[in-house]
């Protein structure tokens, strides 16, 4: 191989960013232990905002985006796989300051790799992406403080239009929790519930300040992809001994709160880090995708594009006009 197919982001002299889909030099793969060829990939925030020239995304142009891959093992310099293996590629540094997904072959340390489970093909694996591994953590976190029966347990998940949400809408679901979908799209409340959602609550009035210390309980915890307003207001509104997830910052990264619903009802905030975990835990989150979190529409939970549809999107998702997870196909 002398030459691959990438899409890449490129900065010009002015510090103006734009996306082209090139040839590039087998020899500018950086050193790894293995080389993949890539069949599906993915879109996720993050590579919206690379493409921006985002710097905690990337310092390193022209960059290849891109956080996640499935593909096929070409050659593994440490003999953990052999050639045909299929594997995964997750977060750390890949699609960040080391080119990412967005091309026909990658390189990359063991580390950050996980063998695709059985139960799991490479395109449902990328349908899932970082948007499902960060739905599986969440759930991982909530159950650590889970005090109900599931099925009596009424979960919020705002952004739920969204591939994180929506992903975690449909897992939900399966898992049995009465699903409060909480969106923004007044369009899309047919798909929440068919994905699974119990109730639809309109986002708006939720992204907006309130004053007051506390909100009615409404649900018993909540899966949070906005961040800002929206968060203090979820977790506001959440039951005793309740636990909010933050996981994302669609609408805002900062949030300014009072610390009443932390000593008067006991709530808990958790984080998620989908990107830095502990490899042989992801391997673990990507089994249970495989497995007892996998909804059964999965396969159909995606919109398929090429390639050359990806700079479209990324515009799309950074507008916040996007809904549920992009598919990218590689190779066949
Ligand atoms: N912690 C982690 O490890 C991790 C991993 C993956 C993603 N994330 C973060 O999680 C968030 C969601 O990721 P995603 O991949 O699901 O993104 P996405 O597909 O773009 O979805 C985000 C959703 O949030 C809502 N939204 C977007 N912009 C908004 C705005 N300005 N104000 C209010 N609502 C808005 C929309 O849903 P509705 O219209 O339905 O309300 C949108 O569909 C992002 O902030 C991402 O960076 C974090």
């Amino acid at each position: 191989m002398q030459e691959y197919r990438a899409l890449r982001i490129h900065r010009d002299a002015n510090d103006t960013f734009s996306v082209a889909i090139e040839s590039v030099a087998a020899a500018t793969l950086p050193d790894g232990d293995i080389l993949v060829r890539v069949h599906y990939s993915d879109l996720n925030y993050k590579d919206a905002l690379g493409a921006t020239g985002n710097p905690g995304v990337s310092r390193n142009f022209p960059h290849t985006p891109g956080i996640d891959a499935a593909g096929v093992v070409v050659e593994d310099a440490t003999g953990q796989y052999r050639p045909g293996d299929r594997i995964l590629i997750s977060g750390y540094d890949f699609g960040m300051n080391s080119p990412g997904g967005l091309a026909e072959y990658c390189r990359v340390p063991l580390q950050w790799t996980c063998p695709c489970p059985p139960q799991l093909d490479l395109r449902e694996a990328m349908i899932y992406g970082t948007a499902g591994l960060t739905a599986a953590m969440c759930f991982d976190k909530l159950a650590r403080l889970q005090h109900k029966a599931i099925n009596e347990t009424r979960l919020l998940i705002s952004g739920a239009s969204g591939g994180v949400g929506s992903l975690a809408i449909a897992m939900a679901a399966k898992l049995g929790y009465q699903v409060v979908a909480m969106s923004g799209k007044a369009h899309a409340h047919k798909r929440l519930y068919e994905l699974g959602a119990t109730e639809v609550v309109a986002a708006d009035e939720w992204l907006l300040a309130n004053k007051k210390a506390l909100l009615r309980p409404s649900w018993d915890c909540a899966i949070d992809t906005l961040g800002g307003d929206a968060l203090f207001n979820i977790i506001k509104a959440t039951e005793r001994e309740g636990s909010v997830v933050a996981c994302g910052l669609a609408a805002n990264a900062g949030f300014s709160a009072t610390v009443y619903p932390f000593i008067l009802r006991g709530v808990a905030l958790l984080g998620v880090d989908s990107a830095e975990q502990p490899n042989d835990y992801k391997c673990k989150l990507w089994l249970r995708l495989a497995t007892d979190l996998k909804p059964a529409a999965l396969k159909s939970m995606c919109e398929e594009v090429s390639l050359e549809q990806v700079p479209n999107i990324l515009e799309k998702m950074r507008a916040g006009d996007s809904q549920g997870r992009y598919l990218v196909r590689i190779a066949d």
